[in-house]
């Protein structure tokens, strides 16, 4: 249940994420497109650091999976054999009334009859089926012949590529495809901030196996993404495997499970694991006409492989990655004086920014001078912002609210001038327990670099 504390938290978020440059509303200077979301810079720096892990662990950690990179339109005949033409659908329902299109669940039902949720109007229409995909034209001419759509899911590129890919990378199953890119659903009721947009981004690895692997990697994938979960700061406990029901499953799969997160508006799905059995290849193989099949060297058996599916959205992960952060806390301000601290507690891995270097003063070239040093120092490791302006504990909170892990001060210390001892050591903060310590400049990148890979 989401309670007004919840909202409230959503709202705090909504408004951080534009006022600190994370997410933005598109067209906003023309009033907005509803569904459709622009990342800021430290917004994208925090996707790029998503994406750059999933690849990681899922790509270059492996040796049975590849990666690919689909166009996002393909020949319309994908669509009808993958089943998206006629039944990537979305039952709809119009109110007559206040002309509000909506999803068929949303409509509430009062003494027996049908309400409109936003006027209370009676007069709606009855369900009909809604596509939603969004429909294009390639080419000159703007006829049946040149119809094609926005891809709905980035995974059909990979079926489609499949004996491509399986060829060229001489790999034997089981065996993986791996793709991060842009899909794109004409959602009737976006909502919930980025959680359900009409342009998103997926992360997803088409597994393909032997048919009797099936079920075990499909326990094996959820396990892997639980994990993985976990690597980027989203407690276990904030996580729910939900076991899709047969009635709930598409027809073609023999088992999914979502994985769900606890967002402030609710427990939503983040991503779905699916065992999909050979459906996808077998379709297109008939629709083309062109073999899918696998050769066995081993058992000289030639069969359609079958295949496990993690699908997961990038940005629902980053809105959740952010809703996971935000914190309130108390803090001393410049007098002392304790005061409300707002701090996103990243992953030191997905923070945007790894590392701020401040000089104690503006106006103190050596300080200045060491603290750019110590900029050049970690630029070719990680993602470094330099501040001199303003007050030592401000900067610090300014880096606190975008979820800066490290703060490093270069003072007089620094310089030598106190204590000879401690000429070339820097103050390293630390922005959850804000506990401060001195660090040698030589020791920097090496300590840093062990807590944000
Ligand atoms: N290839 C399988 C597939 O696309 P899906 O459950 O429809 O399965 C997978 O989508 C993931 O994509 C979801 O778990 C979610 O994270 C993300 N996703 C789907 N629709 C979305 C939307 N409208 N906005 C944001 N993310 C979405």
């Amino acid at each position: 249940m989401t309670t007004s504390s919840d909202s409230h938290r959503m709202e705090k978020i909504v408004s951080l994420c534009k006022r600190r440059s994370f997410i933005f509303q598109s067209s906003e200077i023309y009033g907005g497109l509803n569904g459709l979301w622009d990342y800021g810079p430290l917004g994208v720096e925090l996707k790029r650091n998503l994406k750059n892990y999933w690849w990681r662990v899922m790509v270059h950690e492996r040796d049975d999976i590849v990666g690919m990179d689909g166009s996002i339109l393909m020949n319309r005949s994908v669509w009808k054999a993958s089943g998206h033409e006629d039944t990537f659908t979305d039952p709809m329902i119009d109110c007559r009334s206040c002309k509000s299109r909506l999803r068929a669940d949303q409509v509430i039902e009062k003494k027996g009859s049908k309400q409109c949720p936003i006027c209370g109007s009676k007069d709606l229409t009855e369900p009909r089926a809604f596509n939603l995909m969004f429909k294009t034209y390639v080419g000159a001419t703007e006829d049946e012949s040149s119809i094609t759509y926005l891809r709905p899911e980035t995974a059909q590129a990979i079926f489609v590529q499949f004996k491509n890919v399986i060829e060229v990378s001489r790999k034997k199953l089981p065996f993986g495809i791996a793709q991060i890119g842009k899909a794109f659903r004409n959602e009737i009721n976006p909502r919930n901030f980025t959680f359900r947009s009409r342009e998103f981004e997926q992360m997803e690895l088409e597994y393909f196996c032997r048919p009797e692997q099936g079920m075990e990697l499909l326990e094996y994938w959820k396990e892997e993404r639980l994990k993985f979960y976990e690597n980027i700061g989203i407690p276990r406990d904030k996580l729910h495997v939900k076991t899709v029901s047969d009635d709930e499953r598409a027809f073609y799969s023999k088992g999914t499970y979502d994985i769900e997160y606890d967002f402030p508006f609710g427990r939503q799905e983040l991503e779905g694991v699916a065992y999909r059995t050979d459906y996808d290849l077998s379709q297109h193989q008939k629709a083309s006409g062109k073999s899918l099949e696998y050769f066995d060297e081993e058992t000289k058996q030639k069969f359609v492989p079958h295949v496990v599916e993690p699908s997961a959205g990038v940005d629902r992960t980053v809105l959740a990655l952010i809703c996971e952060a935000y914190a309130e806390d108390e803090a001393p301000d410049e007098k002392g004086k304790m005061e409300t601290r707002v701090v996103l507690r990243f992953h030191p891995r997905m923070a945007p920014i790894k590392c701020a270097v401040f000089p104690l003063l503006k106006n103190k070239e050596p300080l200045v001078t060491k603290a750019r040093e110590i900029v050049n120092l970690l630029t070719p490791h990680m993602y470094v912002f330099y501040d001199e302006s303003g007050a030592i504990g401000r900067r610090y909170r300014r880096q606190d609210e975008i979820g800066t892990p490290f703060g490093v001060t270069v003072d007089f210390e620094t310089l030598g001038e106190k204590d000879p001892a401690l000429l070339d050591t820097v103050t390293l903060r630390e922005r959850d327990s804000m506990k401060q310590e001195r660090v040698r400049i030589s020791q920097l990148a090496q300590r840093l670099l062990a807590r944000i890979t």
